[in-house]
């Protein structure tokens, strides 16, 4: 089935308007056809892009504060998937990072071309002229979004599959659905979302802390993670859970003791680090010096 639906001009969004010719709209549910200019009373010449999502820029301080909520620096890997005049993908580069902007719209790609030109930056940033979702984003570190939910829901999957745990996604007004944000903040009156792509940590762990031997078993929807414990037999408590991409602590509680663990996810393995602030929680930190490793 495709995402598209082709409907030259016919409003879909209370809130579309048409301008110099060519319509467009504010962030309605609407598909949009490029325009004639030359044609009489507006009456277009559709070509044959079809627009997912109406072009519409992130005023200036959003970006700002979007490279802020993605912490884009140096050497980051940056993709931003419907590009437009390229202004997200700019303000990456000048930040340091190498980026990828698509856009499936030649004239977006043009401007953006143009703008990177100016600003000096086309040694670190490519316009591609692509369907954003035929774009691979496994090499992202950060992935920057302005269009739909219903696009940024049909993106779930792929982001949560094909990204590295502890990637970023920034995403201007639209959220993901179910998958509740990391972080959540107003921005010149507009409403940023960020994520942090959670490891998979689901499964049977064997835990180990020193000569101590805890079979933990953890279960995860996105980054919200359960767990049971038992050491010689005797369960125990895993309580407060938390999963900040690669990051993951919780804490473990015999009746007696409430010690939090804080370790590092890879894959089948998980290493114990020092405490991360952000997923702080009761109990006493234990040392650095424990590691999990999956079963199954
Ligand atoms: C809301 S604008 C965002 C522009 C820019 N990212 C910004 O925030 O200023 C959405 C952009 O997505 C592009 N777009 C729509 N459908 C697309 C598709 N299927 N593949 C790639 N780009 C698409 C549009 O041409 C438009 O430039």
């Amino acid at each position: 089935m495709s995402f598209k639906s082709f409907i030259p001009y016919q409003r879909r969004s209370v809130h579309a308007v048409i301008v110099t010719g060519v319509l467009v709209t504010t962030l309605g549910l609407v598909s949009i056809a490029h325009a004639d200019p030359q044609a009489a009373d507006n009456v277009e010449v559709a070509s044959s892009i079809e627009l997912d999502v109406p072009y519409v820029p992130t005023p200036e301080p959003v970006v700002e504060g979007m490279m802020e909520m993605g912490a884009v620096s140096e050497g980051n890997r940056v993709i931003d998937l419907g590009s437009g005049d390229g202004r997200i993908a700019i303000a990456a580069a000048k930040l340091g990072a190498q980026v990828l902007g698509v856009d499936i719209d030649p004239e977006r790609i043009r401007e953006a071309d143009e703008n990177a030109e100016r600003e000096g930056v086309t040694d670190r940033v490519e316009f591609r002229q692509e369907d954003l979702f035929d774009t691979p984003i496994a090499d992202a570190d950060v992935l920057t979004l302005y269009l739909l939910p219903t696009i940024n829901q049909q993106l779930r999957p792929k982001i949560l599959t094909d990204m590295a745990p502890g990637s970023r996604v920034v995403s201007h007004a639209f959220d993901m659905g179910n998958w509740a944000s990391d972080e959540r903040r107003t921005i010149a009156g507009r409403t940023v979302y960020l994520w942090h792509v959670p490891a998979r940590i689901e499964g049977e762990w064997q835990l180990m802390q020193g000569d101590t031997l805890v079979n933990l078993t953890l279960s995860q929807r996105y980054q919200e993670v359960r767990g049971v414990a038992q050491r010689d037999g005797q369960a125990m408590t895993v309580g407060n859970a938390r999963l900040l991409g690669d990051r993951i602590a919780f804490t473990l509680a015999d009746g007696e003791h409430y010690q939090r663990f804080y370790g590092r996810v890879d894959q089948d393995r998980i290493q114990g680090v020092e405490p991360v602030e952000a997923l702080a929680g009761p109990g006493e930190p234990v040392e650095a010096d424990w590691q999990a490793e999956r079963e199954s």
